[in-house]
C-alpha cells in the first residue's frame, strides 16, 4: 500500500477523515507523540491497528475525542472528579480510564470493561477527529517495542507502506505519552506517569492520588531480541547492583498490572542500552569509563546525559535521541539516570528504564 504523506491543510484533513470513516488507518500528530488512528467504534478498523503495529491484542488503546462532552458517548457516568480533571486539563496530556459503554468494542479496550479517553491538545488532531465524526482509537504510531514517534519522519520510518496516510504536522511538543489515570476507584491511580504529575492532579482534585504499584516493579532484564553483542562490556567498576533481580518478585506471567501495556517490552532502541544511576559526578565518570572501554573494543557508543533537573527537555528529547542513535548505528547507549522521585523526571525515567530493558548500573 502506498502511504500518503499529508500536510495538515484543511483539504488534507478532510481526506484523512474520510480514510478514518472508511475504516482505514491514519497517523496524526498530538502534543505528546504521534498516534496511529482508526475509528474507535469500528471493530474491524481498530483491529487493523494491532496488526500493523504488531501489538498484543490485550493491550487496550486510548480513545481520542475532540469535544470534552463527547466522553459521555463512551462512559455511562461522570464523577465530579472526572469533571474537574476535564475542566482543568483538557485538551491536554491526560488520559482517564473510565467505565465503558457497550458501544465501545472489545477490540478497542482489549476486552476490559473500562475505556481510556483523552482530548489531545493539537489543532490538526482535533480537526481530524471532528471531521471524522467519530472517536479515534490511537496508540502511539510506532512499531510495537520501538521508541514512540515524536516527529512525522519517525512514523514514516516505522509504518510507511502499512497504513493509508500520515498527517505530517509539527514535531510533538511534549515528547512522552500522556499521563494515564484510573478514575474507576475511590482514589485516582496513576497507571502511566507523564508530564502532568501526581502533584498536578492531586492539586486539581484537592485529594490524594496514588501510583499503581507496578510502576515500582522492575522486571529483570528483558532479553534483547537480536541477542546481546558479545563484545560489549557494561560491567560496572562498582559492585553490580542486585536490585534489578530482587525487584523482579511478582513480575512474571501471573503479573497483571492494571495498565496491560506495562508488562510489555517498550521503547527499545536497536543498540544495547544501559542506565547509569548514582551521584551525578560518579555517573559522569562511569559513563566516560564505559565509553572509552567500549570504543577501544571497537563499539560505537552514544551518550544520553541530560542537564540536571532539565526534565521537560529530557521528556522532549529522549525518544528522538534513541531513534537518532539507531540511525547512526550506535552499538551501545549509555544513559545517565534522572534523579526525581515523582515528577516529570520520574515519568522520563519510566521510559528510560524500559528502553534499557531495566539494564541498570549503579555507581
Ligand atoms: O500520549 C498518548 O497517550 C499517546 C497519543 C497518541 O495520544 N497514545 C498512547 O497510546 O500512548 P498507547 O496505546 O501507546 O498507550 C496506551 C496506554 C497503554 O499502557 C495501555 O495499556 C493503557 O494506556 N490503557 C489503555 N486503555 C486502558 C484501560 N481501559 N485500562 C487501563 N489501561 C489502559
Ligand atoms: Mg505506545
Amino acid at each position: 500500500m502506498e502511504t500518503k504523506i499529508l500536510k495538515p491543510t484543511e483539504e488534507n484533513i478532510r481526506l484523512a477523515a474520510e480514510i478514518i470513516r472508511n475504516g482505514g488507518l491514519v497517523a496524526f500528530p498530538t502534543e505528546t507523540v504521534y498516534g496511529l488512528g482508526a475509528n474507535a467504534l469500528d471493530s474491524a478498523a481498530a483491529a487493523k491497528i494491532y496488526e500493523v503495529k504488531g501489538r498484543p491484542s490485550d493491550n487496550p488503546m486510548i480513545v481520542h475525542i475532540a469535544r470534552a462532552s463527547d466522553i459521555g458517548q463512551l462512559t455511562p457516568r461522570l464523577s465530579p472528579d472526572i469533571v474537574t480533571l476535564i475542566d482543568t486539563f483538557w485538551p491536554g496530556p491526560l488520559t482517564m480510564v473510565v467505565k465503558r459503554k457497550a458501544l465501545v468494542p472489545d477490540v478497542t479496550t482489549g476486552g476490559l470493561d473500562t475505556v481510556a479517553v483523552r482530548m489531545p491538545d493539537n489543532i490538526a488532531a482535533l480537526a481530524l477527529i471532528n471531521e471524522a465524526g467519530c472517536p479515534i482509537a490511537a496508540p502511539s504510531a510506532n512499531l510495537s517495542g520501538r521508541p514512540s514517534p515524536t516527529k512525522a519522519q519517525h512514523v514514516i520510518d516505522d509504518l510507511s507502506g502499512k497504513i493509508e496516510a500520515v498527517l505530517a504536522g509539527e514535531d510533538c511538543r511534549v515528547g512522552i505519552e500522556s499521563t494515564v489515570v484510573d478514575m474507576t476507584g475511590e482514589i485516582p491511580t496513576i497507571l502511566r506517569p507523564g508530564i502532568l504529575t501526581a502533584e498536578d492532579i492531586s492539586a486539581a482534585l484537592g485529594k490524594k492520588v496514588e501510583y499503581d504499584k507496578s510502576l515500582f516493579v522492575h522486571p529483570s532484564r528483558f532479553p534483547k531480541e537480536n541477542g546481546c553483542r558479545e563484545k560489549i562490556c557494561t560491567e560496572s567498576s562498582a559492585a553490580k547492583s542486585k536490585d534489578s533481580d530482587d525487584l523482579n518478585a511478582g513480575f512474571d506471567d501471573d503479573f497483571k498490572p492494571k495498565s496491560p501495556g506495562m508488562k510489555y517490552k517498550h521503547y527499545a532502541p536497536k543498540a544495547e542500552m544501559v542506565v547509569v544511576e548514582g551521584q551525578r559526578d560518579n555517573v559522569k565518570a562511569e559513563i566516560e569509563r564505559l565509553k572509552m572501554l567500549n570504543e577501544r573494543l571497537g563499539n560505537k557508543v552514544g551518550v544520553i546525559l541530560f542537564e540536571e533537573k532539565a526534565f521537560i527537555e529530557a521528556a522532549h528529547d529522549l525518544f528522538a535521541d534513541l531513534r537518532q542513535m539507531d540511525k547512526e548505528d550506535v552499538d551501545l547507549i549509555l544513559a545517565g539516570a534522572l534523579s526525581d522521585n515523582d515528577g516529570v523526571g520520574f515519568a522520563v525515567m519510566n521510559r528510560m528504564l524500559k528502553s534499557a530493558g531495566y539494564n541498570i548500573v549503579k555507581v
